[in-house]
């Protein structure tokens, strides 16, 4: 009986070899445009201790309540696979004493995140994500700074029409009277609210202003700013930070509502909005988050920083039929003809690669019109081939695949003739 055939797990997906180089191209993007910016890449583990997350995103955000992967390892800690990185990056730089480095600490990363959502289009429960966190400075220009340094990024990618959308969430003072206006003004309308949204109100009433439900809407359309109730200072920082936008002509949309999922930031929260509409619009987002390496066990230390979605990049880069550049394919076919050549064949094939020549071929394969039939399928410039009579005079057949010109090369000299026509020197 045949066994079961798995299927990979929903939400998440294998990206196929023909779909590696537009990956390889945003991460090599990111990284040049960061590199410049003076960031040093951190790869923090995939698991952390959950608590790392619930402290810092927060216990009753939907990615900690509804979306988080816990897990209880054999030992039986509480571990979870990371929803997010800016948590672990903090733990990190405590860890670290990174602190103690020049200021500011610039750091980038990129890999696997996981969130138990419901999977659609740009939503995935395993989900690829590049993110650059500074630390150390509280200057609202670094906010600035990071946005450009995002913009760059789409920029490079050609992904045009990218809008900015921004809030400030004030200190958390700003953010108590605030709240206390925004309970008032929504017990008063409660009636009116989604189920959700009521629950919400009772836990974490700012997450009713990024409620998705359409009857709290209405409500939400004339409740409290938090811009009205921010401190001189959190206004005079927002004020700057926008100013700093106006003089590099970003264009950014001011949005009251923003709050985003997590409950680490003040001051400065925002999102890189695509051009396309749907839900999945969200290509990116971050803000400041003065608070967090403290409330994580660390000296208090202001950071800035925003991650955006790989596989959200390379919608944008598909729905504009962006080409991205793909590597080189193999440089040889060694064909051969014949149970002699079969081992020169499989020599010449190991000798080319070891002198750093991209060659490929089938040792076990019939037929010189199969084989250089496949060496075309592959575009490969050249092909060699090897049958029993070039064994024999030790010269085998080097043929140009595009004109179909042949020429016979002694077998010895193979490897140096090609290292030569493709100028390997290492
Ligand atoms: P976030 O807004 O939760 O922020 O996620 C950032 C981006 O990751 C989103 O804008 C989206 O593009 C992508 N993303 C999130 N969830 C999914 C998913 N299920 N499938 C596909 N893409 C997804 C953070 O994670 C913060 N750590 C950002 C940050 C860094 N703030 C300060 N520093």
């Amino acid at each position: 009986m045949a066994g079961k055939q798995y299927q990979n797990v929903r939400g998440t997906y294998d990206i196929l070899p023909e779909q590696q180089a537009a990956y390889r191209h945003v991460y090599e993007t990111f990284r040049q445009v960061v590199i410049d910016a003076g960031f040093g890449f951190i790869e923090t583990p995939m698991m952390e201790e959950a608590g790392v997350f619930v402290r810092s995103v927060g216990g009753s955000t939907d990615i900690v309540e509804k979306e988080m992967y816990v897990l209880k390892d054999r030992g039986g800690d509480d571990l979870a696979l990371r929803p997010e990185s800016t948590a672990g990056v903090v733990r990190a730089f405590i860890q670290h004493g990174m602190g103690s480095w020049p200021k500011p600490v610039k750091l980038a990363y990129a890999g696997p995140h996981f969130r138990y959502e419901r999977p659609q289009a740009g939503r995935y429960r395993q989900f690829f994500q590049i993110g650059a966190e500074i630390f150390g400075e509280a200057s609202p220009s670094l906010d600035a700074q990071v946005i450009l340094l995002a913009m760059r990024l789409y920029a490079r990618l050609g992904i045009t029409g990218v809008t900015v959308q921004i809030n400030s969430l004030g200190d958390t003072a700003d953010r108590k009277k605030y709240l206390k206006a925004l309970v008032e003004y929504l017990e008063a309308n409660k009636k009116k609210l989604a189920k959700l949204d009521i629950e919400r109100l009772a836990k974490n009433p700012l997450r009713v202003l990024d409620s998705k439900e359409p009857e709290s809407q209405e409500v939400l359309a004339d409740a409290p700013q938090i811009l009205n109730y921010l401190s001189p200072e959190c206004h005079e920082h927002f004020r700057s930070v926008l100013e700093y936008l106006d003089e590099m002509g970003v264009a950014y949309e001011l949005n009251s509502r923003l709050v985003r999922g997590l409950d680490y930031y003040n001051r400065t929260a925002f999102e890189f909005v695509g051009a396309r509409d749907g839900s999945q619009s969200s290509l990116g987002g971050g803000g400041r988050y003065d608070g967090l390496v403290e409330l994580l066990g660390g000296q208090s230390t202001p950071a800035v920083g925003w991650a955006l979605g790989v596989e959200r990049l390379i919608m944008e880069l598909e729905a504009r039929g962006r080409q991205v550049p793909t590597s080189p394919g193999p440089c040889v076919y060694v064909a051969s003809l014949g149970e002699p050549a079969r081992i020169a064949a499989f020599r010449l094939i190991e000798e080319l690669l070891d002198g750093g020549v991209a060659a490929v071929g089938s040792v076990d394969r019939d037929g010189i019109g199969g084989q250089l039939g496949r060496a075309d399928k592959l575009g490969v410039p050249y092909a060699i081939i090897i049958g029993q009579k070039e064994v024999m005079e030790q010269i085998v057949i080097l043929r140009d695949m595009t004109t179909g010109a042949q020429e016979m090369i002694p077998l010895k000299k193979m490897v140096a003739e090609l290292r030569k026509r493709y100028e390997i020197t290492t």
